[in-house]
């Protein structure tokens, strides 16, 4: 009796043996120097959350306090061990074929409470030894500054991003890390997701510090209607001082570039109608322009303006001036398409995470999904949404170098060890997320390289460990990485074999 799993390898496998690559999909369809690898963030693998001098961050402080707000009550402390285990991990990488890893530098870690503590030089020779290692395995780091966690000594003392002193922590903590890491770091972002991190700790409540104010939550203290816009704005002017450091003081002497890393879903109006093609526009704008805008062209959207005036900041003469340092990349991190459904002409739940552009956003259409789902509510699986995304940034912020720095699938965490380590889903789905970066090059995109979210399984934020995203599986009891057959098919992928269940060899050799 063959299972549905069982099933859908031997199909895949039929695939493999006609297909001339990895299942339908060619390395040589990218251009040669194209940069693919798999991405990480600090506070999600590295766990030794006190060890060598480093300090509190604001994720210790909140997992540790509020541990009923993470699904699984769990938190980084040792999350998936990298701290320890860089050497292995970096040999799984090499094993993949990678020429890139992604990961962030733990602010934490290097100036344990900030610019006034000084630097711990144990943190620095952790990212030196594992720098060290990727170079010699012919993997180029890219790395990003800041991807959620900050010391908590800067939480506690300017609540985090609301106080403008943060932006001279930050410049510092960068020009640490230049100083460190630059003769040898050349692709550098200066900050993760933060339209959406900061939407989930000023607007929902649901991110450290935890702020927000009714409609959208009853926090014990917020502004949702205000805080979001001041923290971006200070992460704006953060961004651009240490671009603009990085561009006078490093960047012809390392050679190296620096951008930022958005996230972007695309949105699609929910019907063809002038309402919700303009709540479509509307949610491109509050998602991706909102921090792109003043970074490109000195000033946020028309669209915010107009509709959240007096609680969208202006820029001073001197910010503009620093916003003109231009950035050499953009990183999308894109994982779905969703459709967008107006809110201004007819009633909806604003509560959301779309709900200060005036939008609902929704999976559905007719009870007919746009994708098929994954394990995150909300995160579909839409393909096509990847060329759609890649021509939008391309046309409107003039064919700026752009990373995918993060694309990747989600599964429950599950016993059924088949289920877990047959993920033809994930297959399926950077299967079709690639070929759609593939079309997207044909098409004049400036794509310059592609990053798997994520190597390894990890701490997934509210989630803790019950979504799973890695090539590898990580158990949590012995820390032993097992490749899933994802691992195998990249691995095909990226060394153009043929793919007669490559798995078995990762799983052998690890
Ligand atoms: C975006 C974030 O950068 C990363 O930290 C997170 O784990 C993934 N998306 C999946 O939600």
């Amino acid at each position: 009796m063959v299972t549905a799993t069982g099933m859908a390898i031997l199909l895949l496998a039929a695939l493999a043996i006609l297909a001339p690559s990895a299942w339908g999909l060619d390395r040589a369809e990218f251009p040669p120097g194209f940069l693919f690898g798999a991405a990480t963030s600090a506070y999600q693998v590295e766990g030794a959350y006190l060890e060598d001098g480093k300090g509190r961050n604001n994720w210790d402080v909140f997992t540790h306090t509020h541990s009923g707000n993470i699904l699984d009550g769990r938190n980084g402390d040792v999350a998936a061990d990298h701290y320890h285990r860089y050497m292995e991990d970096v040999d799984i990488m090499h094993k993949l074929g990678v020429s890139s890893y992604r990961f962030s530098i733990s602010w934490a870690r290097i100036l344990p409470s900030g610019r006034l503590g000084g630097v711990n030089p144990a943190g620095i020779a952790f990212y030196n030894r594992l720098i060290a290692a990727l170079l010699q395995n012919g993997i180029e780091p890219f790395v990003t500054l800041h991807h959620f966690d900050l010391p908590q000594e800067l939480e506690t003392r300017y609540g985090s991003w609301l106080g403008a002193g943060i932006r001279e922590e930050f410049d510092y903590y960068a020009d640490v890390c230049f100083q460190a890491f630059g003769d040898r770091v050349k692709l550098w972002t200066t900050f993760n997701e933060p339209n959406l991190f900061i939407k989930h700790a000023y607007m929902l409540g649901r991110y450290p510090p935890n702020h927000c104010s009714p409609p959208f939550g009853n926090c014990n203290s917020g502004n949702s209607q205000r805080e979001p816009y001041v923290a971006a704005h200070n992460i704006i002017m953060s961004h651009a001082a240490a671009v603009h450091n990085y561009n006078k003081n490093y960047k012809v002497k390392q050679g190296g570039s620096i951008g930022i890393i958005i996230a972007m879903k695309f949105y699609e109006p929910l019907r063809n109608t002038t309402e919700d093609i303009l709540a479509a526009q509307r949610a491109m704008s509050f998602e991706i322009h909102w921090f792109l805008d003043p970074i490109f062209f000195g000033e946020y959207p028309k669209e915010m303006r107009e509709m959240l005036s007096p609680n969208l900041p202006e820029f001073t003469p001197v910010e503009k001036r620093l916003l003109q340092n231009k950035v050499d990349l953009i990183g999308i991190n894109h994982y779905t398409t969703i459709y967008a459904k107006d809110c201004i002409y007819s009633p909806c739940n604003l509560k959301t995470y779309e709900g200060n552009a005036l939008v609902f956003a929704t999976g559905e259409r007719d009870g007919v999904q746009i994708g098929k789902s994954t394990a995150l509510a909300g995160f579909y699986d839409v393909p096509e949404g990847m060329e759609k995304i890649l021509e939008y940034v391309n046309k409107r912020y003039g064919n700026t170098p752009i990373y995918i720095t993060e694309n990747g699938y989600s599964q429950h965490s599950s016993n059924n060890m088949e289920d877990t380590m047959n993920d033809i889903d994930r297959v399926n789905y950077l299967r079709g997320y690639l070929s759609s970066i593939s079309s997207a090059l044909r098409r004049g995109a400036n794509v310059r390289g592609y990053f798997v979210w994520s190597l390894m399984d990890n701490f997934e934020w509210l989630f803790g460990f019950t979504v799973k995203f890695g090539l590898y599986h990580v158990d949590l009891a012995t820390q032993k990485r097992t490749p899933r057959m994802s691992a195998g098919w990249y691995r095909d992928f990226l060394t153009g074999s043929r793919p007669v269940d490559k798995v078995q060899d990762l799983r052998a050799d690890s």
